[in-house]
């Protein structure tokens, strides 16, 4: 069976070949560089399934150009399923299944990465001492031990995170639309309100996807209930955070530190080197010129172990859609 891929990079390629040829699942794969959009869908023609990632456009108009070139089936390789336009795929006969988990460490310990980065000033640090500047003006942290950590969403992402955070000696305090009683009291957190999460956390992870409801949830309003000096942690999906209200938090001080491997307008640069470009989006410029934020290329899911389990379970998903069999890790739509 024909498989074409959109929006993929080399390494996609080795770790897709590699479970391909030796898991014996012999799929005729065909990989693009290109992103999904409604005028490249043509390039799926001769495939009953594609793959896509979490920047390509899966929107109502190449959902019907799929369609139109016989596609049944969209396997995301990724967790997120926010770039699918499932009324559209169901409307069109499209099967829609992703992976729900790969490596829920991969993102946590990418969280704690940028936490710890940001706090100890590593990215400073490690630019001064190259240049023979071992003065420490300006580096001054905070102990993690015995601070506050506000964790939004509680599935397995942040699970993961917050077994780190309980080990650095964090009291962790949790939203969740779904809250899990049974796994607070084992685990040793506490709900509470958004409104409380924001006044009393040092430190807010977001762990929740990106839907209707959470759509800029990070915004002037809710800044402005958040403990001044707070480091704010995005390794969800851009839009969570409104960023022209992350800037001004950043000038006001309000917010003290930001690590963000999303970003709202990211498929734009994300993913590929822009470096002999001049930048046009003028809110990544901004962000990018402050020395407490971090950017990084939406890459919490970029370990060895991700990568080979993202291909496995895609793999797996179209070879059961192959099989006809019911789908497994389906994403339906519902009204
Ligand atoms: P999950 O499905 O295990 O957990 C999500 C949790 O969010 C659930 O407990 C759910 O009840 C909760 N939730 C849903 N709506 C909410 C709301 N309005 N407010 C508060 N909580 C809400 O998902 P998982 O695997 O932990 O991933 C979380 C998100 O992380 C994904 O949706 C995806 O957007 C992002 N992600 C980012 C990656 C990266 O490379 N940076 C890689 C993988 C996922």
């Amino acid at each position: 069976m024909k498989v074409v891929f959109f929006g993929t990079q080399p390494y996609d390629r080795e770790s897709f070949d590699t479970i391909n040829n030796n898991g014996a699942y012999g799929f005729d794969i065909v990989y693009h560089h290109s992103h999904l959009t409604p005028d490249n869908a043509v390039l799926a023609r001769g495939a009953e399934a594609v793959c896509i990632f979490v920047n390509d456009t899966a929107d109502a108009a190449a959902i019907r150009r799929l369609a139109d070139e016989r596609v049944r089936l969209i396997a995301l390789r990724c967790a997120g399923f926010n770039n699918v336009d499932l009324k559209a795929a169901a409307a069109c006969g499209i099967g829609v299944v992703r992976v729900p988990a790969y490596s829920p460490h991969a993102v946590a310990e990418h969280a704690v990465a940028l936490l710890l980065a940001l706090d100890r000033k590593v990215h400073r640090a490690y630019w001064r001492t190259r240049d023979g500047n071992f003065s420490l003006h300006g580096l001054l942290g905070f102990d993690l031990y015995g601070k506050t950590a506000g964790v939004v969403g509680t599935g397995r992402i942040a699970r993961a995170l917050i077994g780190i955070l309980k080990g650095f000696g964090m009291e962790v305090l949790a939203y969740d639309i779904c809250p899990d009683e049974e796994y607070a009291r084992t685990a040793g957190i506490t709900y509470v309100t958004l409104d409380e999460l924001y006044r009393r956390s040092d430190v807010i992870s977001l762990h929740c996807p990106l839907t209707e409801q959470t759509r800029y949830m990070i915004n002037a309003d809710s800044i402005a209930r958040m403990k001044p000096g707070v480091v704010l942690l995005n390794t969800g999906r851009g839009q969570l955070i409104h960023t022209e209200a992350l800037i001004e938090g950043l000038k006001q001080r309000r917010i003290g530190a930001a690590g963000l491997d999303v970003y709202e307008e990211e498929a734009a640069y994300f993913y590929e080197d822009t470096s002999d470009r001049i930048m046009s989006d003028d809110v990544l410029a901004r962000l990018l010129s402050f020395n407490n934020v971090l950017v990084t290329s939406h890459q919490g899911f970029f370990t060895r172990e991700a990568l080979d389990n993202i291909a496995r379970t895609t793999l797996d998903n179209i070879r059961t859609f192959a099989s006809g069999a019911p789908l497994v890790n389906e994403v339906r739509f519902e009204a």
